[in-house]
């Protein structure tokens, strides 16, 4: 049962259920949608289930420290916001409402390079770690913009989006409609009117934008586009590891490769120099039917795990699923959708209210395994069942 206010709020299916409500269905769809026949998006959490944990009992649990160290940073739990874009949208605070529960929960935020809050402003304002998302334009002149906007700012680490070299096929927004920014057909009015709440929001607060992006590109910002044309348009379907690499020798900080999934590219990360890989398929929201981060964990983390910060980005609903990605050997866990929910449903408080489930859920669930620290997680609490062997 559940009582639509953020309070009783106590999981992800919960904030998913209150952001339906709040958000105007097209804005809903976007964060909730994935490509083609959404296998990929829904195994992302169900590949969790086919892994049992088993616990160790007796083992004196009374203080738990569950902080990691990742791209250089020690956080105060394992789990981060990844960088999503047009936050904006879904509450009219934004990036900002994110990065400040982040924040106090002294975890990493993300900026998207098609975020709604400027680099200059986030670093200003929050203090806790930030981590660049940079999406590879054809304009090359954008590109460097925001990398050295990035080390003006100090941001700690970077990560470069490798996994949407073209739009994935989201037939959701199709059928909605959606663009960035939101189109005025007859459909997105009359799903405003009868949310009129948050087209209040929306309307009288600071106009929408995408500052790392109007100075150069209208689309987006002042042109309606959807979100898989403007990777179609104005990405650079050329990238390839050599740009990778210069982009970390431009920026010679902590560098992340956002969407690694083969062993093979896990070692080419590492060629390169990059500090960390995220393991990720983009939510489930770019190539339908390719594997599941946590599927695909236990290989790359056994081939680079020692050379490189895995983290496992992707369909994490619960705090056992983060501790059954650890225990594999991610240094960390990650997601979008998880927060992106509650943003929609109430904002910062929102926000801060899903991390603090997910801290409850950690601990308590450390608590259960007979774990106090993070490095006690290992195989050995781990089952699959039998149809995966
Ligand atoms: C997405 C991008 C923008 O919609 O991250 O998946």
């Amino acid at each position: 049962m559940f009582f639509g206010s953020v309070k009783n709020c106590h999981n992800t299916k919960d904030f998913r259920n209150l952001a339906k409500k709040k958000l105007p269905g097209p804005i809903f769809h976007y964060i909730d949608g994935g490509a083609d026949d959404e296998i990929t998006k829904d195994r992302n959490t169900a590949a969790y289930d086919d892994c049992d944990l088993v616990p160790n009992v007796l083992a004196g649990v009374k203080d738990i420290d569950m902080s990691v160290t990742v791209m250089g940073q020690k956080i105060e739990m394992p789990l981060y916001c990844s960088p999503t874009a047009l936050q904006r949208l879904f509450h009219h605070e934004g990036e900002l409402a994110v990065a400040r529960a982040c924040e106090k929960f002294g975890t990493w935020s993300g900026l998207s390079s098609l975020g709604t809050v400027d680099i200059m402003r986030m670093h200003k304002e929050i203090s806790s770690p930030k981590l660049f998302q940079l999406y590879y334009h054809k304009d090359k002149g954008l590109n460097n913009h925001m990398i050295e906007l990035c080390k003006e700012a100090n941001y700690e680490a970077i990560a470069l989006t490798v996994d949407t070299i073209t739009g994935g096929n989201r037939e959701r927004d199709l059928h909605t409609g959606f663009t960035s920014p939101p189109k005025l057909t007859l459909n997105s009015l009359i799903s405003f009117a009868i949310h009129p709440m948050w087209a209040f929001n929306y309307f009288t607060h600071e106009k929408f934008d995408l500052p790392q992006l109007s100075k150069f590109v209208n689309a987006g910002t002042n042109i309606a586009i959807s979100v898989g044309d403007y990777f179609t348009k104005m990405l650079d379907q050329n990238m390839n590891w050599k740009d990778a690499e210069e982009i970390n020798k431009k920026w010679g900080k902590h560098f992340c490769l956002k969407g690694i999934m083969s062993v093979e590219d896990a070692k080419k990360a590492v060629d390169i120099g990059a500090t960390a890989i995220m393991v990720s398929n983009h939510g489930g929201r770019q190539l339908d039917g390719s594997r599941a981060p946590f599927d695909q964990l236990e290989e790359i983390v056994d081939a680079v795990g020692d050379k490189i910060d895995v983290i496992c980005d992707g369909g994490i609903q619960r705090g056992t699923h983060v501790l059954k990605a650890l225990s594999v050997g991610a240094k960390c866990c990650s997601g979008g959708k998880f927060y992106l929910y509650a943003l929609g449903a109430g904002g910062q408080p929102a926000v801060e209210k899903a991390l603090s489930n997910f801290r409850n859920e950690i601990e308590r669930d450390m608590k259960l395994m007979g774990c106090s620290k993070i490095s006690d997680l290992n195989r050995d609490n781990l089952r699959y069942r039998e149809k995966y062997k």
